[in-house]
């Protein structure tokens, strides 16, 4: 288990909200981590699924796997997507449950609550909302979706534990998350967490994957079952970033778990 200061936490808000207003504004610079729709293709998206989204939700695509393979999205649901980003997963879900469904974002990064909600409205999405938040502190109600999805965010948040809470208390009883995130198989050492630019290129924040899936059971979730995992950095195009993920294992995966009903 990983532990945080408080000083610690807005330095690293602040990395992540720069990084990524950069990949918003800037999606074709160049990243540490794969980005754009080479980045969505590697991860698993059907190439189908990306040709009815929007280009520019899909050039600032930062994921780091295919959370819908898990197939727990259902016509007519409401669904939340955590870290929300330019919008592809947000639209993704759009088209998966339909006009009768709804589909919030959250997101702490300005610039890209903007662009996803640009992306939403050349989708011609009206069942879409992105909202301002934090991943610790959702700005929904208890029990008000059918279903969360996350796609890299979690292994960004300092509060992992309470990220997960708050997944189980936005979620209606009977509810399921599905999540693509990094994890590691050693955690890494407290001078590489202290660096903020790792953290926000979602290296050093991740925790190992027992602990991860640790944290869904000690909220309340059952069914917590990790589906696949990918060695995500080998798409990296920068040696030096291979070379640190490498030093801790660290890898994607994508899981599900159930709020018993
Ligand atoms: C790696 S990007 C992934 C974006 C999107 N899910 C995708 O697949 O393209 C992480 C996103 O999560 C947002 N984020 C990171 N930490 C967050 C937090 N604590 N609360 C809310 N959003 C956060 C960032 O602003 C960024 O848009």
């Amino acid at each position: 288990m990983v532990v945080i200061t408080s000083d610690q936490r807005q330095v690293i808000f602040d990395a992540v909200i720069a990084m990524y207003t950069n990949v918003a504004l800037s999606p074709q610079q160049g990243y540490h981590f794969p980005t754009g729709r080479m980045a969505a293709e590697y991860v698993g998206y059907p190439p189908e699924l990306l040709d009815r989204l929007p280009a520019a939700a899909v050039e600032s695509f930062a994921g780091v796997g295919y959370p819908f393979a898990t197939g727990v999205l259902r016509p007519g649901d409401t669904v939340l997507d955590i870290g929300s980003g330019s919008g592809t997963d947000l639209l993704a879900a759009a088209l998966s449950v339909g006009t009768e469904g709804f589909v919030y974002g959250v997101d702490m990064t300005e610039a890209m609550r903007g662009k996803a909600t640009a992306n939403a409205r050349l989708a011609g999405a009206e069942n879409v909302e992105v909202l301002e938040g934090n991943a610790e502190n959702l700005p929904l109600r208890d029990g008000s979706v059918d279903a969360v999805t996350s796609n890299g965010v979690i292994n960004l948040v300092p509060a992992k534990r309470k990220a997960i809470a708050e997944i189980h208390r936005v979620l209606r009883p009977g509810g399921w998350v599905q999540i693509a995130d990094i994890v590691v198989e050693d955690l890494p050492s407290e001078a590489c967490r202290a660096k903020p630019r790792l953290w926000a290129e979602c290296i050093v924040g991740a925790t190992t994957q027992a602990d991860y899936l640790r944290m869904f059971t000690e909220v309340g979730f059952t069914d917590v079952e990790r589906l696949g995992e990918l060695d995500y950095f080998a798409a990296s195009s920068s040696a030096s970033t291979r070379a640190t993920a490498g030093g801790f294992g660290a890898h994607s995966m994508v899981m599900r778990a159930h709020k018993p009903a």
